[in-house]
């Protein structure tokens, strides 16, 4: 037999131990999305079509209608359209702003959209990229934005977006109907600071 199967292996007291290695800092980038990201968001899209009442989406989108749309708001509108990317290039979640009618006098009037991958949720990620998306639709001329989010298993979104000082200014009640049940809907409001200069 070998001499160390004699002896019990020796540990260290806990204070002579060395500390066991760092976890990593969670760490992500926020940078406005490129159509090469549309896969991804889609899927994240779409499990929350599936699988949520937080988007009144029955129907899982088609990658070409989240093309067509993309192409309209970024290219068109020239409105923000953000994704957060882990280090290693993986998009973590996103965000951009639709005009919120289409007739013409709402035209500094956006609402939002906001979707992490499930995994990366809690984490600051969601307050990041609506921080910067503020900021950016400012920056875009957007005047007042509004967000529409269901009653119902949305809290964190209603939480986040008081947060940044959007308020309460309805609500409906039951006017959807998703997984049998009927839905309503909150609706925040808040004032961009003055762009530098409207678009005409
Ligand atoms: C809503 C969402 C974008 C928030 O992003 P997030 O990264 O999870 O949130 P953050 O970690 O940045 O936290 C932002 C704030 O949201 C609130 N919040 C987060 N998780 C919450 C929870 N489970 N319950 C209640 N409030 C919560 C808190 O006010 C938090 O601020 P605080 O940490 O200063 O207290 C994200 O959770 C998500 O994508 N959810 C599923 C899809 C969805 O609901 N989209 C919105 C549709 S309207």
């Amino acid at each position: 037999m070998l001499e160390e199967e004699y002896n019990p292996r020796r540990q260290l007291p806990p204070q002579l131990r060395p500390a066991p290695p760092e976890e990593p800092a969670f760490s992500f980038e926020v940078r406005p999305a490129t159509t090469r990201d549309i896969p991804d968001m889609l899927e994240i899209y779409n499990h929350y079509v599936a699988n949520s009442t937080v988007t009144f989406d029955e129907d899982a989108l088609t990658l070409r209608e989240m093309r067509q749309k993309f192409r309209h708001v970024v290219d068109e509108l020239h409105f923000p359209w953000l994704v957060a990317v882990s280090p290693t290039g993986m998009i973590l979640g996103y965000t951009f702003v639709t005009p919120w009618k289409q007739k013409a006098a709402y035209r500094f009037t956006v609402e939002d959209s906001i979707y992490l991958s499930p995994a990366a949720t809690g984490k600051g990620i969601g307050k990041a990229l609506l921080g910067r998306m503020l900021d950016d639709a400012a920056e875009a001329g957007v005047k007042e934005v509004i967000s529409v989010i269901a009653d119902r298993g949305a809290d964190a979104s209603i939480q986040m977006h008081k947060s940044f000082g959007f308020t309460e200014v309805g609500r409906m009640g039951k006017v959807g109907f998703k997984f049998g049940r009927w839905l309503g809907t909150v609706l925040l409001q808040k004032s961009l600071k003055k762009p530098k200069k409207p678009k005409p």
